[in-house]
Protein backbone atom coordinates (compact mmCIF):
# COMPACT_ATOMS: atom_id res chain seq x y z
CA UNK A 1 0.00 0.00 0.00
CA UNK A 2 1.69 3.25 -0.80
CA UNK A 3 2.08 5.80 2.20
CA UNK A 4 1.30 9.60 2.00
CA UNK A 5 0.40 12.45 4.77
CA UNK A 6 -1.62 15.56 3.22
CA UNK A 7 0.02 17.69 5.84
CA UNK A 8 -1.28 21.26 7.00
CA UNK A 9 0.66 24.42 7.55
CA UNK A 10 2.33 24.57 10.93
CA UNK A 11 0.15 26.05 13.41
CA UNK A 12 -3.05 25.60 11.72
CA UNK A 13 -5.51 25.62 14.04
CA UNK A 14 -7.90 22.53 14.95
CA UNK A 15 -10.89 22.67 17.39
CA UNK A 16 -14.34 21.88 17.39
CA UNK A 17 -17.80 24.35 17.66
CA UNK A 18 -20.57 24.36 20.17
CA UNK A 19 -23.07 26.91 21.23
CA UNK A 20 -24.69 27.96 24.06
CA UNK A 21 -28.39 27.32 23.68
CA UNK A 22 -28.19 23.87 21.99
CA UNK A 23 -25.13 22.44 25.15
CA UNK A 24 -25.91 24.26 27.99
CA UNK A 25 -29.43 23.49 29.44
CA UNK A 26 -32.01 24.85 31.14
CA UNK A 27 -31.86 27.87 28.67
CA UNK A 28 -35.44 28.80 29.25
CA UNK A 29 -35.52 32.42 29.00
CA UNK A 30 -34.91 33.06 25.37
CA UNK A 31 -37.31 32.75 22.16
CA UNK A 32 -36.25 29.13 20.78
CA UNK A 33 -37.54 27.67 24.45
CA UNK A 34 -40.44 29.37 23.99
CA UNK A 35 -40.93 27.63 20.18
CA UNK A 36 -39.97 24.29 22.29
CA UNK A 37 -42.69 25.15 24.27
CA UNK A 38 -45.03 25.65 21.83
CA UNK A 39 -44.13 21.88 20.61
CA UNK A 40 -42.53 23.36 17.13
CA UNK A 41 -39.31 21.31 17.83
CA UNK A 42 -38.83 17.81 18.08
CA UNK A 43 -38.47 17.45 21.43
CA UNK A 44 -36.94 19.89 24.31
CA UNK A 45 -33.34 21.38 24.19
CA UNK A 46 -34.01 20.39 28.29
CA UNK A 47 -30.43 19.88 29.74
CA UNK A 48 -29.07 19.72 26.65
CA UNK A 49 -25.31 18.18 27.32
CA UNK A 50 -25.31 20.10 30.90
CA UNK A 51 -22.35 22.92 30.14
CA UNK A 52 -24.54 25.06 32.62
CA UNK A 53 -24.54 22.80 35.42
CA UNK A 54 -20.74 22.05 34.60
CA UNK A 55 -20.19 19.80 32.44
CA UNK A 56 -17.85 21.64 29.58
CA UNK A 57 -15.28 20.72 32.11
CA UNK A 58 -15.11 16.87 31.09
CA UNK A 59 -16.19 17.81 27.54
CA UNK A 60 -13.30 20.15 27.30
CA UNK A 61 -10.99 17.61 28.94
CA UNK A 62 -12.01 15.33 25.95
CA UNK A 63 -11.29 18.21 23.26
CA UNK A 64 -7.93 18.41 24.72
CA UNK A 65 -7.04 14.77 25.23
CA UNK A 66 -7.96 14.45 21.60
CA UNK A 67 -5.59 17.03 20.30
CA UNK A 68 -7.99 20.27 19.83
CA UNK A 69 -6.38 23.57 20.24
CA UNK A 70 -9.13 25.34 20.07
CA UNK A 71 -13.04 25.90 20.80
CA UNK A 72 -15.51 27.94 19.57
CA UNK A 73 -18.46 28.76 21.50
CA UNK A 74 -20.95 31.29 22.07
CA UNK A 75 -22.42 32.73 24.93
CA UNK A 76 -26.07 33.68 25.98
CA UNK A 77 -27.32 37.23 25.22
CA UNK A 78 -30.33 36.18 27.18
CA UNK A 79 -28.35 34.66 30.29
CA UNK A 80 -26.20 37.59 30.21
CA UNK A 81 -28.76 40.38 30.06
CA UNK A 82 -32.26 38.27 31.40
CA UNK A 83 -33.82 42.35 31.39
CA UNK A 84 -33.15 45.12 29.19
CA UNK A 85 -32.09 46.95 32.47
CA UNK A 86 -30.36 44.38 34.15
CA UNK A 87 -27.15 42.42 33.70
CA UNK A 88 -26.66 38.87 35.41
CA UNK A 89 -22.76 39.35 37.00
CA UNK A 90 -23.27 35.75 38.22
CA UNK A 91 -23.80 34.20 34.50
CA UNK A 92 -21.02 36.18 33.83
CA UNK A 93 -18.94 34.97 36.14
CA UNK A 94 -19.78 31.31 34.99
CA UNK A 95 -18.57 32.15 31.08
CA UNK A 96 -15.71 33.40 32.43
CA UNK A 97 -14.82 29.91 34.48
CA UNK A 98 -15.53 28.81 31.41
CA UNK A 99 -13.22 30.24 29.07
CA UNK A 100 -10.39 29.89 32.02
CA UNK A 101 -11.05 26.20 31.84
CA UNK A 102 -10.51 26.42 28.16
CA UNK A 103 -7.08 28.63 29.06
CA UNK A 104 -5.80 25.73 31.41
CA UNK A 105 -6.44 23.65 28.55
CA UNK A 106 -4.17 25.43 26.16
CA UNK A 107 -6.97 25.98 24.10
CA UNK A 108 -7.81 29.17 22.09
CA UNK A 109 -11.17 30.31 22.23
CA UNK A 110 -13.51 31.60 19.90
CA UNK A 111 -16.89 33.69 21.10
CA UNK A 112 -20.18 33.52 18.70
CA UNK A 113 -22.01 36.63 20.30
CA UNK A 114 -25.35 35.72 18.70
CA UNK A 115 -25.96 32.22 17.95
CA UNK A 116 -29.74 32.32 16.67
CA UNK A 117 -30.94 32.71 20.10
CA UNK A 118 -32.33 36.33 21.39
CA UNK A 119 -33.96 37.04 25.01
CA UNK A 120 -37.88 37.06 25.21
CA UNK A 121 -37.61 41.04 26.11
CA UNK A 122 -36.34 41.17 22.82
CA UNK A 123 -38.38 39.67 20.82
CA UNK A 124 -41.32 41.23 22.48
CA UNK A 125 -39.77 44.88 20.94
CA UNK A 126 -39.63 43.04 17.69
CA UNK A 127 -36.92 41.07 17.67
CA UNK A 128 -34.53 41.75 14.46
CA UNK A 129 -37.50 43.60 12.74
CA UNK A 130 -37.35 46.58 15.25
CA UNK A 131 -34.46 49.23 13.49
CA UNK A 132 -33.66 49.61 17.15
CA UNK A 133 -32.15 46.08 17.34
CA UNK A 134 -28.92 47.35 16.46
CA UNK A 135 -28.08 49.68 19.23
CA UNK A 136 -29.32 46.82 22.00
CA UNK A 137 -26.83 44.50 20.62
CA UNK A 138 -24.34 46.81 20.51
CA UNK A 139 -25.20 47.64 24.20
CA UNK A 140 -25.01 43.32 24.84
CA UNK A 141 -21.68 42.92 22.97
CA UNK A 142 -20.12 45.95 24.73
CA UNK A 143 -20.68 44.71 28.41
CA UNK A 144 -19.72 40.90 27.36
CA UNK A 145 -16.38 41.61 25.61
CA UNK A 146 -15.59 44.05 28.86
CA UNK A 147 -16.17 40.93 31.09
CA UNK A 148 -14.61 38.44 28.78
CA UNK A 149 -11.80 39.95 26.60
CA UNK A 150 -8.85 38.83 29.36
CA UNK A 151 -9.95 35.23 27.70
CA UNK A 152 -10.27 35.66 23.97
CA UNK A 153 -9.31 37.87 21.32
CA UNK A 154 -11.05 35.75 18.05
CA UNK A 155 -14.66 36.80 18.24
CA UNK A 156 -17.54 35.93 15.72
CA UNK A 157 -20.47 38.62 16.18
CA UNK A 158 -22.80 36.51 14.86
CA UNK A 159 -23.58 32.89 13.61
CA UNK A 160 -25.32 32.32 10.21
CA UNK A 161 -26.98 35.53 9.77
CA UNK A 162 -28.44 34.15 6.63
CA UNK A 163 -29.70 31.13 8.13
CA UNK A 164 -30.98 33.06 11.03
CA UNK A 165 -33.23 35.13 8.67
CA UNK A 166 -34.39 32.72 5.50
CA UNK A 167 -35.18 30.33 8.01
CA UNK A 168 -36.84 31.99 10.78
CA UNK A 169 -38.60 34.67 7.73
CA UNK A 170 -39.33 33.30 4.98
CA UNK A 171 -38.66 29.10 5.21
CA UNK A 172 -40.74 29.36 8.85
CA UNK A 173 -38.97 26.33 10.55
CA UNK A 174 -37.25 28.74 12.80
CA UNK A 175 -39.10 31.51 15.28
CA UNK A 176 -40.91 33.11 14.60
CA UNK A 177 -41.94 30.57 12.11
CA UNK A 178 -42.38 33.73 9.31
CA UNK A 179 -43.22 33.23 5.48
CA UNK A 180 -42.38 36.43 4.16
CA UNK A 181 -39.27 36.63 2.04
CA UNK A 182 -39.13 40.57 1.75
CA UNK A 183 -39.23 40.90 6.18
CA UNK A 184 -36.56 37.96 6.23
CA UNK A 185 -34.64 40.81 3.94
CA UNK A 186 -34.89 43.25 6.51
CA UNK A 187 -33.62 40.92 9.39
CA UNK A 188 -30.27 40.38 7.37
CA UNK A 189 -30.26 44.56 6.95
CA UNK A 190 -30.70 44.84 10.67
CA UNK A 191 -28.15 42.14 11.30
CA UNK A 192 -25.55 44.13 9.47
CA UNK A 193 -26.38 47.12 10.82
CA UNK A 194 -25.69 45.30 14.39
CA UNK A 195 -22.64 43.34 13.27
CA UNK A 196 -21.12 46.69 11.89
CA UNK A 197 -21.56 48.33 15.26
CA UNK A 198 -20.09 45.43 16.90
CA UNK A 199 -17.21 45.32 15.18
CA UNK A 200 -16.63 48.67 15.82
CA UNK A 201 -17.35 48.68 19.52
CA UNK A 202 -14.69 45.33 20.21
CA UNK A 203 -12.07 47.01 18.51
CA UNK A 204 -12.43 49.51 20.83
CA UNK A 205 -12.74 47.76 23.28
CA UNK A 206 -9.95 45.49 22.70
CA UNK A 207 -6.77 46.67 20.25
CA UNK A 208 -5.74 43.11 19.10
CA UNK A 209 -9.38 41.68 18.55
CA UNK A 210 -10.03 40.18 15.78
CA UNK A 211 -13.80 40.17 14.67
CA UNK A 212 -16.05 38.90 11.91
CA UNK A 213 -19.11 36.48 11.76
CA UNK A 214 -20.08 32.95 10.25
CA UNK A 215 -21.78 33.15 7.25
CA UNK A 216 -23.31 29.60 6.15
CA UNK A 217 -22.52 28.85 1.82
CA UNK A 218 -24.15 26.60 0.36
CA UNK A 219 -22.74 26.19 -3.44
CA UNK A 220 -25.69 25.96 -6.04
CA UNK A 221 -26.01 25.01 -9.14
CA UNK A 222 -28.92 25.09 -12.09
CA UNK A 223 -29.75 21.74 -12.11
CA UNK A 224 -30.68 22.22 -16.05
CA UNK A 225 -27.84 24.55 -17.22
CA UNK A 226 -29.58 24.58 -20.35
CA UNK A 227 -32.86 26.33 -18.77
CA UNK A 228 -33.11 29.58 -18.61
CA UNK A 229 -35.48 29.76 -15.70
CA UNK A 230 -33.03 27.19 -13.41
CA UNK A 231 -30.50 29.71 -13.96
CA UNK A 232 -32.38 32.48 -13.04
CA UNK A 233 -33.83 30.98 -10.09
CA UNK A 234 -30.56 29.85 -8.79
CA UNK A 235 -28.63 33.32 -9.27
CA UNK A 236 -31.90 34.76 -7.29
CA UNK A 237 -31.55 31.93 -4.61
CA UNK A 238 -27.49 32.29 -4.31
CA UNK A 239 -27.99 36.49 -3.92
CA UNK A 240 -30.01 36.13 -1.52
CA UNK A 241 -28.83 32.97 0.80
CA UNK A 242 -25.23 33.14 -0.16
CA UNK A 243 -24.24 36.98 -1.16
CA UNK A 244 -26.41 39.31 1.01
CA UNK A 245 -23.97 39.70 3.82
CA UNK A 246 -20.88 39.73 2.23
CA UNK A 247 -21.98 41.91 -0.52
CA UNK A 248 -22.30 44.68 2.40
CA UNK A 249 -19.80 44.08 3.79
CA UNK A 250 -17.36 44.53 0.35
CA UNK A 251 -19.59 47.39 -1.00
CA UNK A 252 -21.66 49.12 2.12
CA UNK A 253 -24.70 47.83 -0.36
CA UNK A 254 -26.86 45.00 1.18
CA UNK A 255 -28.05 42.97 -2.94
CA UNK A 256 -30.48 40.95 -2.62
CA UNK A 257 -33.25 39.64 -5.20
CA UNK A 258 -35.73 41.83 -3.57
CA UNK A 259 -33.58 45.36 -3.74
CA UNK A 260 -30.64 46.57 -2.54
CA UNK A 261 -30.15 48.48 0.66
CA UNK A 262 -27.52 50.53 1.53
CA UNK A 263 -25.52 50.29 4.84
CA UNK A 264 -22.26 51.81 4.07
CA UNK A 265 -20.94 51.25 7.91
CA UNK A 266 -21.19 47.59 7.23
CA UNK A 267 -18.28 47.86 4.57
CA UNK A 268 -14.76 46.36 5.17
CA UNK A 269 -15.75 45.14 8.56
CA UNK A 270 -14.41 42.24 9.44
CA UNK A 271 -10.91 40.55 9.83
CA UNK A 272 -11.64 37.04 8.75
CA UNK A 273 -14.57 35.61 7.25
CA UNK A 274 -15.61 32.54 8.83
CA UNK A 275 -17.71 30.00 6.48
CA UNK A 276 -20.09 27.20 7.92
CA UNK A 277 -20.33 24.38 5.16
CA UNK A 278 -21.87 21.30 4.99
CA UNK A 279 -23.65 20.41 1.46
CA UNK A 280 -24.09 21.13 -1.60
CA UNK A 281 -27.67 21.86 -4.01
CA UNK A 282 -29.42 21.92 -7.26
CA UNK A 283 -31.99 24.38 -7.60
CA UNK A 284 -34.62 24.40 -10.12
CA UNK A 285 -37.35 26.67 -11.00
CA UNK A 286 -40.84 25.66 -8.80
CA UNK A 287 -43.13 27.92 -8.98
CA UNK A 288 -44.87 26.72 -6.01
CA UNK A 289 -42.16 27.45 -4.03
CA UNK A 290 -42.84 31.16 -2.71
CA UNK A 291 -40.95 30.60 0.27
CA UNK A 292 -37.55 29.57 -1.26
CA UNK A 293 -38.14 32.86 -4.22
CA UNK A 294 -39.52 30.21 -6.39
CA UNK A 295 -36.42 27.63 -5.85
CA UNK A 296 -36.92 23.93 -5.61
CA UNK A 297 -33.65 22.35 -3.91
CA UNK A 298 -32.45 18.93 -4.62
CA UNK A 299 -28.89 16.65 -3.55
CA UNK A 300 -26.70 16.21 -6.83
CA UNK A 301 -28.25 12.36 -7.85
CA UNK A 302 -26.11 9.87 -6.25
CA UNK A 303 -24.92 11.52 -3.99
CA UNK A 304 -24.52 10.30 -0.48
CA UNK A 305 -27.33 11.32 2.27
CA UNK A 306 -26.91 11.67 5.75
CA UNK A 307 -28.51 9.55 8.25
CA UNK A 308 -31.85 11.56 7.97
CA UNK A 309 -31.21 13.20 4.99
CA UNK A 310 -30.64 16.42 5.85
CA UNK A 311 -27.63 16.40 3.92
CA UNK A 312 -25.64 15.24 1.11
CA UNK A 313 -21.51 14.09 1.24
CA UNK A 314 -20.59 16.85 -1.37
CA UNK A 315 -16.51 17.14 0.03
CA UNK A 316 -15.96 18.94 -3.72
CA UNK A 317 -18.06 21.81 -2.68
CA UNK A 318 -16.24 22.79 -0.13
CA UNK A 319 -13.00 23.01 -1.66
CA UNK A 320 -15.75 25.33 -4.29
CA UNK A 321 -16.93 27.53 -1.18
CA UNK A 322 -13.53 28.05 -0.01
CA UNK A 323 -12.69 29.01 -3.36
CA UNK A 324 -15.23 31.56 -3.74
CA UNK A 325 -14.30 32.96 -0.14
CA UNK A 326 -10.41 33.71 -1.56
CA UNK A 327 -11.34 35.23 -4.83
CA UNK A 328 -14.14 37.53 -3.02
CA UNK A 329 -11.34 38.27 -0.42
CA UNK A 330 -8.27 37.91 -1.60
CA UNK A 331 -5.62 37.90 1.40
CA UNK A 332 -8.66 37.66 4.36
CA UNK A 333 -7.84 34.85 6.71
CA UNK A 334 -10.52 32.42 6.49
CA UNK A 335 -11.72 29.99 9.01
CA UNK A 336 -13.69 27.17 8.92
CA UNK A 337 -16.02 27.61 11.86
CA UNK A 338 -18.34 24.68 10.83
CA UNK A 339 -18.29 21.49 8.86
CA UNK A 340 -20.01 18.05 9.57
CA UNK A 341 -22.64 15.43 9.96
CA UNK A 342 -25.42 14.37 11.21
CA UNK A 343 -24.71 10.26 11.64
CA UNK A 344 -25.88 8.79 15.14
CA UNK A 345 -24.05 5.35 14.04
CA UNK A 346 -21.18 6.93 12.56
CA UNK A 347 -21.17 4.89 9.52
CA UNK A 348 -20.85 8.24 7.23
CA UNK A 349 -18.62 10.27 9.18
CA UNK A 350 -15.09 8.97 9.11
CA UNK A 351 -15.38 9.37 5.34
CA UNK A 352 -17.35 12.63 5.19
CA UNK A 353 -14.40 14.08 7.58
CA UNK A 354 -11.39 12.37 5.49
CA UNK A 355 -12.95 13.12 2.27
CA UNK A 356 -13.61 17.34 3.32
CA UNK A 357 -10.10 17.32 5.27
CA UNK A 358 -8.62 16.62 1.97
CA UNK A 359 -10.49 18.91 0.20
CA UNK A 360 -9.32 21.83 2.92
CA UNK A 361 -5.59 20.57 2.31
CA UNK A 362 -5.90 20.62 -1.39
CA UNK A 363 -7.33 24.68 -0.82
CA UNK A 364 -4.35 25.46 1.87
CA UNK A 365 -1.83 24.06 -0.65
CA UNK A 366 -2.59 27.21 -3.01
CA UNK A 367 -1.37 29.19 -0.09
CA UNK A 368 -4.95 30.10 0.41
CA UNK A 369 -4.73 31.71 3.82
CA UNK A 370 -7.32 29.32 5.57
CA UNK A 371 -6.42 28.95 9.24
CA UNK A 372 -8.43 27.31 11.50
CA UNK A 373 -11.11 24.18 11.32
CA UNK A 374 -13.84 23.94 13.93
CA UNK A 375 -15.32 20.50 13.53
CA UNK A 376 -19.51 20.56 14.32
CA UNK A 377 -19.71 19.03 16.83
CA UNK A 378 -17.63 18.09 19.90
CA UNK A 379 -20.92 16.20 21.21
CA UNK A 380 -24.25 15.40 20.23
CA UNK A 381 -26.45 18.32 20.89
CA UNK A 382 -30.06 20.07 20.68
CA UNK A 383 -30.00 20.68 16.82
CA UNK A 384 -33.15 23.59 16.38
CA UNK A 385 -36.13 22.45 15.25
CA UNK A 386 -34.96 18.74 14.66
CA UNK A 387 -34.28 18.71 18.35
CA UNK A 388 -32.58 15.06 19.36
CA UNK A 389 -33.20 13.33 15.99
CA UNK A 390 -30.07 14.78 14.61
CA UNK A 391 -26.20 13.32 16.07
CA UNK A 392 -23.68 15.98 14.79
CA UNK A 393 -21.21 14.67 18.04
CA UNK A 394 -17.75 13.03 17.67
CA UNK A 395 -19.15 11.93 21.17
CA UNK A 396 -22.48 10.22 21.06
CA UNK A 397 -24.83 11.98 23.92
CA UNK A 398 -27.12 10.04 25.91
CA UNK A 399 -29.93 12.70 26.53
CA UNK A 400 -31.57 10.62 29.68
CA UNK A 401 -28.38 10.15 31.61
CA UNK A 402 -25.73 12.29 30.24
CA UNK A 403 -23.24 9.67 29.49
CA UNK A 404 -20.91 10.37 26.68
CA UNK A 405 -19.48 7.63 24.42
CA UNK A 406 -16.37 7.75 22.01
CA UNK A 407 -17.85 7.74 18.17
CA UNK A 408 -14.58 6.36 15.99
CA UNK A 409 -14.61 9.62 14.50
CA UNK A 410 -13.44 11.19 17.49
CA UNK A 411 -10.16 9.06 17.28
CA UNK A 412 -9.64 9.79 13.58
CA UNK A 413 -9.88 13.49 14.29
CA UNK A 414 -7.87 13.41 17.36
CA UNK A 415 -4.92 11.47 15.16
CA UNK A 416 -5.56 14.24 12.43
CA UNK A 417 -5.41 17.08 14.83
CA UNK A 418 -2.09 15.73 16.15
CA UNK A 419 -0.99 14.51 12.94
CA UNK A 420 -1.52 18.34 12.10
CA UNK A 421 -2.46 16.12 8.96
CA UNK A 422 -4.12 13.57 7.29
CA UNK A 423 -2.69 10.25 6.78
CA UNK A 424 -3.32 7.20 3.99
CA UNK A 425 -2.41 5.05 7.25
CA UNK A 426 -5.40 7.44 9.19
CA UNK A 427 -7.78 6.80 5.72
CA UNK A 428 -7.00 2.79 5.70
CA UNK A 429 -7.98 2.37 9.56
CA UNK A 430 -11.28 4.65 9.32
CA UNK A 431 -12.41 4.46 5.82
CA UNK A 432 -10.69 1.95 4.00
CA UNK A 433 -13.50 2.15 1.32
CA UNK A 434 -12.39 5.24 0.12
CA UNK A 435 -8.43 4.47 0.63
CA UNK A 436 -8.34 3.94 -3.74
CA UNK A 437 -10.22 7.18 -4.43
CA UNK A 438 -7.49 8.86 -2.53
CA UNK A 439 -4.86 7.57 -2.70
CA UNK A 440 -4.74 6.05 -6.50
CA UNK A 441 -1.08 6.00 -6.51
C1 LIG B 1 -25.61 25.17 11.49
C2 LIG B 1 -25.76 25.85 12.84
C3 LIG B 1 -25.36 24.98 14.01
C4 LIG B 1 -25.79 23.55 13.82
C5 LIG B 1 -25.36 23.03 12.47
C6 LIG B 1 -25.68 21.59 12.22
O1 LIG B 1 -26.49 25.76 10.59
O2 LIG B 1 -24.97 27.01 12.89
O3 LIG B 1 -25.90 25.54 15.18
O4 LIG B 1 -27.16 23.44 13.98
O5 LIG B 1 -25.94 23.81 11.46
Amino acid sequence: MPEATFHFPRGFVWGTSTSSHQVEGNNTNNQWWRWETMGRTNGTSGLACDWWGGRWREDFDRAMEGGQTAHRLSVEWSRIQPEPDRWDEEAIERYRLMLRGLTDRRMTAMITLHHFTDPIWLTEQGGWESDAVAEKFERFVRKTVEALKEYCTLWCTINEPNIYALVGYAYGAFPPGVVDPPRAMRVQANMLRAHARAYRAIHEIQREARVGYALAFRPLTARNPWSLLDRWVRGRLHEGLNLAFPSAISTGTMSTPLGRTPIPEAKGTQDYLGINYYTSQLISFKLSERALLYARTDFPPGAELSANGFLANVPEGFYKTLNWAVDTYPNLPILVTENGVEDADDRMRPRYLAQHIHQLWRAVNFNWPIKAYFHWSLVDNFEWERGWSQRFGLWALDVETQRRTKRPSADLYAEICRENGLSSKMVEKYCPEIFKKMFPG
